[in-house]
């Protein structure tokens, strides 16, 4: 890709990869079919898939529109190379408890961006009568007896939230979530979990109750619009000096990375589904962003906005307190002429005029996504390598960034 394009143009988001990967998992629970549309043409959705169908469900996939038939749900042993693959297979733990009250999965995968334990995930199954064994690097899980009750997470885990929610929603009685994760993501499972006829409340909040239902029926749903996607193509529109509209949006989830462009200097205007940005020709250094769980900025973007930190005018300091090990993309950036300091989980970025184009790798999926937005503001050309990892979480995003006018290409190696 060459650098110096101002990006231009208008873009329709699809579903959230963090709302789509806990919604398709959930859809192990129903008696009858379910329905997903908006579903992004990803690499963790194409993985999720895969287990699905090695349960023994039917998955097919048109359009953005995928139909899940549980009716062979017979397996409760996750696919060892596919679990590997994705983080999200722990929590299908949760729905096949849910369901056959049986479960073995070995450790899960994902992204190289911290330790990443899963003991809030099984701390959470035991506060639900789950016995649990783990014996190299698998897990077992006998849910004979099961029942609802009260689980405290020291820590807001998405992920462990989304599980305990998904275990809970066919078992008898009322199991509550104290200090439960408030991701829009999780409001969004809840939706989806009462669209099938369970009986959820509280989501968004830290206390969570769910209603065991005797059965759930299949239905049909949207999840929410990607704000990470959207996030890292406004992080486009701004690194470039342009102008972008996204549409399929819902602006208030966005809001902590709007204000941190507005403090930037981009002028950022929100209507109902719609958010459009224009930026300056140079951007300004913000003061301090520190990653937190939502409703706080969320880590997800933490590359994104660093990567458009480094030709901003000034000192911009980034703190990520969610994961230890994070910020894996500033060597590459700092190779591309960015000067940036690190010290433990803390990077100070003094911004500099250009970067230029350097052949870089992607290490982790939002890693990879900032090195192609520095790459978009660099004098010359750069190759990001591993482009599969930003596959993992966005669809064809050299696609979406030409037809914005970047200068971008896929090469196949
Ligand atoms: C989800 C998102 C991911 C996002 C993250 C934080 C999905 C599919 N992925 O990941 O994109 O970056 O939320 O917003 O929705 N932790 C423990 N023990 C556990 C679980 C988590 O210590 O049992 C720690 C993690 O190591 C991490 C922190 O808690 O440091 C946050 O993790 P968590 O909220 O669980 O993130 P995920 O659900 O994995």
């Amino acid at each position: 890709m060459r650098g110096g394009e101002k990006l231009q143009g208008q873009v329709r988001l699809e579903g959230a990869k963090n709302a789509v990967l806990p919604i398709l998992a959930a859809s192990l629970l129903p008696q009858g079919d379910t329905v997903i549309r908006d579903c992004p043409d990803i690499r963790d959705v194409h993985a999720m898939a895969g287990i699905l169908q090695k349960l023994g469900c039917r998955c097919q996939w048109e359009k953005g529109v995928m139909r899940i038939e549980n009716g062979g749900l017979r397996h409760w042993e996750m696919p060892d190379e596919l679990s590997k693959q994705i983080r999200s297979s722990i929590f299908l733990l949760g729905p096949i408890l849910g369901r056959l009250r049986r479960a073995t999965v070995t450790y899960p995968g994902g992204c190289e961006i911290g330790l990443r334990p899963i003991d809030l995930h099984l701390k959470g199954l035991r506060a639900l009568g789950v016995k649990i064994v783990e014996d190299g690097g698998v897990i077992y899980c006998d849910g004979k007896n099961m029942r609802s009750g009260d689980v405290y997470f020291d820590y807001p885990s998405v992920g462990a939230t989304e599980n305990v929610m998904m275990a809970a929603a066919l078992l008898p009685g009322v199991t509550t979530i104290h200090h439960g994760a408030r991701e829009p993501e999780i409001e969004d499972l809840q939706n989806f979990l009462n669209a099938m006829g369970g009986k959820v409340r509280g989501a968004g909040t830290q206390r969570i109750e769910v209603e065991g239902v005797e059965k759930l029926h299949g239905a049909a749903y949207a999840p929410i619009p990607d704000r990470i996607a959207a996030g890292t193509l406004l992080c486009a529109a701004a690194v470039t000096g342009g102008e972008v509209e996204l549409t399929n949006i819902r602006p208030w989830d966005l809001i902590p990375v709007t204000e941190k462009l507005k403090e930037m200097g981009c002028s950022v205007s929100e209507e109902y589904g719609r958010v459009l940005l224009s930026a300056p020709g140079r951007l300004r250094a913000f003061s301090c962003l520190q990653t937190q769980p939502h409703p706080g900025f969320p880590t997800d973007m933490q590359a994104q906005m660093l990567a458009i930190s480094c030709t901003a005018e000034g000192t911009s300091v980034i703190v990520e307190n969610v994961f230890e090990n994070r910020l894996a993309h500033v060597a590459d950036l700092c190779r591309m002429g960015a000067e940036i300091r690190v010290s433990g989980r803390t990077a100070v970025v003094t911004g500099v005029e250009k970067l230029h184009g350097m052949h870089v790798t992607a290490r982790d999926l939002r890693g990879g996504a900032a090195l192609v937005l520095a790459a978009l503001n660099a004098q010359g050309e750069s190759v990001v390598e591993n482009a599969a990892l930003i596959d993992r979480g966005y669809s064809h995003l050299e696609n979406t960034l030409k037809n914005l006018g970047a200068q971008i290409e896929r090469i196949e190696m």
